[in-house]
């Protein structure tokens, strides 16, 4: 079984390819078979990773090539589709064709089935487009990384009802979690807007990723975070005033091994 996330938002700059990333790094270290897919024109998945951009996605969709063919290998158990400006030709195909975003959901999902792929990850544009309904019908889950100032909140619930919408035309149900991004422990802005948060939209709301110098550095030296700072505290979370570790990417891992899973 493939289970499929997306990481959206239509704001820029909130950490969906960091977390996009991240986390699937994290996931082939844990052993399961992980396929990034990078639908942002971009192309920033393969920056992060050290590796040149390129028409992956291109050659999947728009040519058809098979996804063994389109995708490279970007570490042990990680296999990438990468994005470029051409990634704008896949756009413009979804735009011109009634049932195209569905034919690219239904192909991603049996072609990575096929692979014996687990787990795949797809880092959106900061922006509303056809690619991101194709994504959203695509997935199991919708991971909404969102900072935690007042104005990146206003976006959140546009996503939210479009998730909704989406799952009303699609035969897998979805769910959707808000990953709180650049949590600050010093100032109390972003405590109190995550409080506000968790009000809103309850358990839906998953631990904070502290605001971390590492998690900025590790792309420009050519790694993941678990690669260049793995006791960083974007991947360990922070411990409060109780003691108690909150957050981090580690925690997020193992909170969607745990969906995956269903424990
Ligand atoms: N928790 C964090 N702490 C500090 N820096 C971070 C954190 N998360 C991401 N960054 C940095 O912030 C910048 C934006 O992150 P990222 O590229 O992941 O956002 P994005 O939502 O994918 O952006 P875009 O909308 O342009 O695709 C990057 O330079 C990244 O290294
Ligand atoms: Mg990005």
């Amino acid at each position: 079984m493939t289970t499929i996330f997306s990481f959206i938002n239509q704001k820029g700059g909130v950490g969906k390819t960091t977390s996009a990333v991240t986390l699937g790094h994290g996931f082939a270290l844990r052993g399961y078979q992980t396929l990034l897919v990078d639908c942002d024109p971009q192309g920033h998945i393969a920056t992060q990773l050290s590796l040149p951009k390129g028409p992956g996605l291109r050659h999947w969709y728009y040519e058809e090539q098979p996804l063994s063919k389109a995708m490279v290998q970007a570490r042990e158990n990680l296999l990438m589709l990468a994005g470029d400006k051409s990634t704008d030709r896949v756009l413009g195909k979804l735009r011109e064709e009634q049932w195209g975003a569905a034919e690219f959901a239904e192909r991603l999902c049996a072609e990575s089935e096929a692979m014996r792929i687990q787990v795949v990850l797809l880092d959106l544009a900061p922006s509303l487009n056809h690619l991101q309904i194709a994504a959203m019908l695509a997935s199991d889950y919708v991971i909404i990384p969102t900072r935690l100032r007042y104005t990146d909140l206003d976006g959140v619930s546009e996503i939210t009802r479009s998730i909704t919408e989406t799952s009303r035309r699609s035969s897998k149900p979805k769910r959707y979690y808000l990953l709180p991004t650049f949590f600050d422990r010093v100032t109390k802005e972003t405590a109190q807007r995550l409080t506000e948060l968790a009000a809103a939209f309850g358990r839906q709301v998953w631990p904070p990723i502290p605001q971390d110098v590492k998690l900025a550095e590790a792309p420009g030296r050519g790694m993941t975070i678990w690669e260049y700072a793995p006791q960083s505290s974007g991947v360990q979370g922070y411990v409060n005033r109780n003691g108690k570790k909150i957050g981090g990417y580690e925690t997020i891992l193992s909170e969607m091994i745990r969906l995956m899973e269903g424990v």
